[in-house]
């Protein structure tokens, strides 16, 4: 799939088959991830991929905006290290583990981490050392449909020549 392509087919999608993705897709988002622009280079970036349900099931007991992880066949969670950029670069990963997905026919949904009042239990599950931030939680799997395009701002509303 063409660049442009994917990022114009990506949506979220919060509603999964039961069915497993296999563990070399899984390594090409990852691999996708570390690919991600990075602030002086320092790429600051650590990803957790988690297949086992029973932590799949607890995360999604703790995250309330992130219920659908009940279904989610994977979830890759995206840390940084304190640096300064450390959100601009999590959040540039977590974009390119979304379209390198969508480019292999996967679903996901980027669910919030940084600032969130379960950042510090999510940690801890996961065996975070403290002086890692939680940036993303991306939950992917199969989609169960083809998931509908969000209404979004049109291009004339939002592309200004020379000045705002
Ligand atoms: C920083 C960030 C945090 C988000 N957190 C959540 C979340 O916790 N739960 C969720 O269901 N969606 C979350 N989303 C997904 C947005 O709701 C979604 O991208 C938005 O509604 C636009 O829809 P689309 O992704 O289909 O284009 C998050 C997106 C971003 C960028």
């Amino acid at each position: 799939m063409e660049t442009l392509d994917a990022l114009a087919k990506r949506a979220s999608v919060r509603d999964y088959m039961n069915q497993p993705v296999p563990k070399d897709m899984l390594e090409k988002l990852v691999d996708a991830g570390r690919r991600a622009p990075s602030a002086r280079a320092v790429e600051p970036w650590e990803f957790v991929v988690i297949i086992g349900r029973a932590m799949l099931d607890k995360l999604a007991g703790i995250i309330s905006t992130g219920v659908f992880l009940k279904q989610a066949t994977a979830c890759i969670v995206v840390f940084c290290q304190d640096t300064k950029y450390y959100l601009e670069d999590g959040s540039a990963a977590t974009e390119n583990i979304l379209l390198a997905a969508t480019d292999l026919g996967l679903g996901t949904c980027w669910v919030a981490g940084d600032k969130k009042e379960y950042c510090e239990e999510v940690s801890r599950l996961l065996g975070a050392p403290e002086h890692l931030k939680l940036i993303s939680l991306i939950s992917v799997g199969w989609a169960v449909r083809e998931p509908k395009q969000h209404k979004r701002r049109t291009l004339s509303e939002v592309l200004h020549w020379e000045k705002i």
